[in-house]
């Protein structure tokens, strides 16, 4: 019978047997669980033999690129934290369309990331956190412990890298990721952490992108996060972030009239995310956080609540 401590015991073995003694590893990390605890697994296998790449695309939540980071190292992980804002930003400028945004976001990720992992002499392998869900589709499933393919344009890594692929979570469906990271003592905030789509706040900023919207979007998030927190309504919701809007709307502030920025509130109940249903949050919090925002977050007069469901409408705005 299936446990946590079996299989990381028997994939840890599998792991040293595969993985040549002088071979290096890296591997993408991206803060969430998956990536996670395929690092964790790798350490203990090879330990700092195994180089983690986190790049910061300056669209993650506020603070998220320093406490993230600062998770691995106190796990011991060799992580290494490239914080290439400045590259994505400039990717970005004028883009308004949302697959045009997600495509200058996923180029510019593969061009760093390659010039990261160029920069690691002898690297023989390329560890992904793809979990069973990830590979149904595929053909090999029942496949070795170990997947292992001689693919070489996986994350656009060049050919001349030559790179060999490493699975160690192909079999495991999400909730036994959960349980081995749980074993491998991951961090409760990174495993009961929320789905974050890959191209972050660039797809909840409506519209063009500008350091000066994420900044007001990190903070509205980080009050609506926070305060899900505070409530002990995180762990009840799947999924939750704020839009922001590409409108003005009027207010008032003292004898002044403003006219500024709308945020939209996200929050849905789901399994899997195929589908979801509006979160009915509790209108004393929703109160409580629209207050936050409009008097802490200069530049937001106006906060919504978005009382959609999945389908017709879907999780993110774009
Ligand atoms: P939607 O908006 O399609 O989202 O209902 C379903 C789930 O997928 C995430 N999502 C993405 N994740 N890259 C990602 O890595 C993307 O481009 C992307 N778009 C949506 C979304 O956050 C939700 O969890």
């Amino acid at each position: 019978n299936w446990t946590p401590e079996h299989f990381v015991d028997s994939m840890v073995l599998a792991l040293q047997n595969t993985i040549g003694p002088d071979d290096k590893v890296i591997l993408g990390l991206s803060g969430g669980v998956d990536s996670s605890v395929a690092a964790l697994l790798l350490h203990r296998a090879i330990g700092p033999r195994l180089h983690g790449i986190f790049v910061n695309n300056g669209l993650l939540r506020k603070d998220e690129y320093e406490s993230v980071l600062h998770s691995y190292k106190d796990l011991g992980l060799n992580v290494r934290g490239v914080d290439a804002s400045r590259e994505f930003y400039a990717a970005l400028v004028g883009l308004t369309d949302p697959e045009q945004k997600r495509k200058a976001i996923g180029r510019t990720f593969v061009e760093i990331f390659d010039q990261e992992a160029q920069k690691v002499e002898g690297a023989r392998w390329l560890a992904q956190g793809t979990i069973y869900p990830d590979v149904i589709e595929s053909v090999s499933v029942n496949g070795p412990a170990v997947t292992i393919k001689s693919h070489h344009n996986v994350g656009g890594l060049p050919e001349k890298m030559n790179l060999k692929i490493v699975e160690p979570l192909r079999t495991l469906f999400k909730d036994e990721v959960r349980q081995v990271g749980d074993a491998l003592a991951l961090p409760h905030n990174i495993l009961h952490r929320h789905p974050f789509p890959g191209p972050g706040l660039g797809i909840r900023i409506l519209g063009d992108i500008t350091p000066h919207k994420v900044d007001l979007l990190q903070r509205a998030d980080a009050i609506f996060i926070d305060g899900l927190r505070e409530f002990g309504l995180y762990d009840q919701v799947w999924q939750a972030g704020v839009m922001l809007l590409p409108i003005q709307s009027v207010g008032v502030m003292g004898d002044e009239r403003t006219y500024e920025q709308v945020v939209a509130l996200r929050a849905v109940t789901s399994v899997d995310g195929m589908t979801a249903d509006w979160a009915h949050l509790p209108y004393d919090f929703l109160a409580h956080v629209s207050n936050k925002i409009i008097n802490q977050v200069r530049g937001i007069n106006r906060v919504v609540y978005d009382i959609s469901s999945k389908p017709p409408a879907t999780i993110e705005w774009e």
